[in-house]
């Protein structure tokens, strides 16, 4: 069963451990820098989660949520004023094409929809244009593109 586990003292060499395919390097983070960037961003007054994705025992990917912003974000997008946003999502190379994205996808919106930081109206995340299988996945879910880029990279919005 595919669940969500937070990252901890316990998991996190099992997570910085997991990785993408060489070619898909360009589309996310390593899950060390991440991992840096949440907890630089929740010392600055950030809210961000990170998770492990597990297939029952076994780590198969990562999930970072973050909820607004926080003071050092230079110009962030409009839509991440008071939103969810899903900061980082991959599935390991060994573990991909088998429905874990999909299941993972789901808990990660179920966790939002709990609104542990508060309300909000929207979840936004963003991808590069030539990364058709997210785009493909988010879309699936009802993300669409709300006309803004985070750098080169498409937002794409639900409703909440
Ligand atoms: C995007 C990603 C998380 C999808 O995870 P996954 O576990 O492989 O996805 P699933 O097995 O649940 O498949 C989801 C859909 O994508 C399709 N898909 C997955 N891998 C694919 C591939 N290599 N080629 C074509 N389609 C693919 C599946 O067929 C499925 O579509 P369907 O429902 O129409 O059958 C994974 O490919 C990944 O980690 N990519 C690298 C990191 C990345 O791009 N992260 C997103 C940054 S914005």
């Amino acid at each position: 069963m595919v669940r969500l586990q937070k990252v901890n003292g316990g998991n996190i060499w099992d997570i910085v451990g997991l990785s993408v395919f060489w070619s898909q390097k360009k589309f996310v983070a390593d899950n060390k820098t991440s991992i840096i960037e949440a907890y630089a961003s929740i010392s600055s007054g950030g809210n961000v989660f990170t998770f492990g994705i597990y297939d029952d025992k076994t780590p198969v990917g990562f999930v970072m949520i973050g909820y607004g912003t926080d003071k050092y974000w230079k110009s962030p997008p409009k839509v991440a004023e008071n939103n969810y946003n899903i900061w980082r999502f991959m599935i390991d190379k060994r573990f991909q094409h088998k429905g874990y994205g999909k299941a993972a996808f789901q808990l990660a919106l179920d966790f939002i929809r709990t609104y542990p930081c508060g309300k909000a109206e929207k979840c936004w995340l963003s991808y590069e244009p030539e990364n058709t299988t997210a785009e493909k996945l988010y879309s699936s879910f009802g993300f669409v593109p709300n006309g803004e880029k985070d750098v080169n990279e498409i937002i794409a919005v639900i409703d909440l």
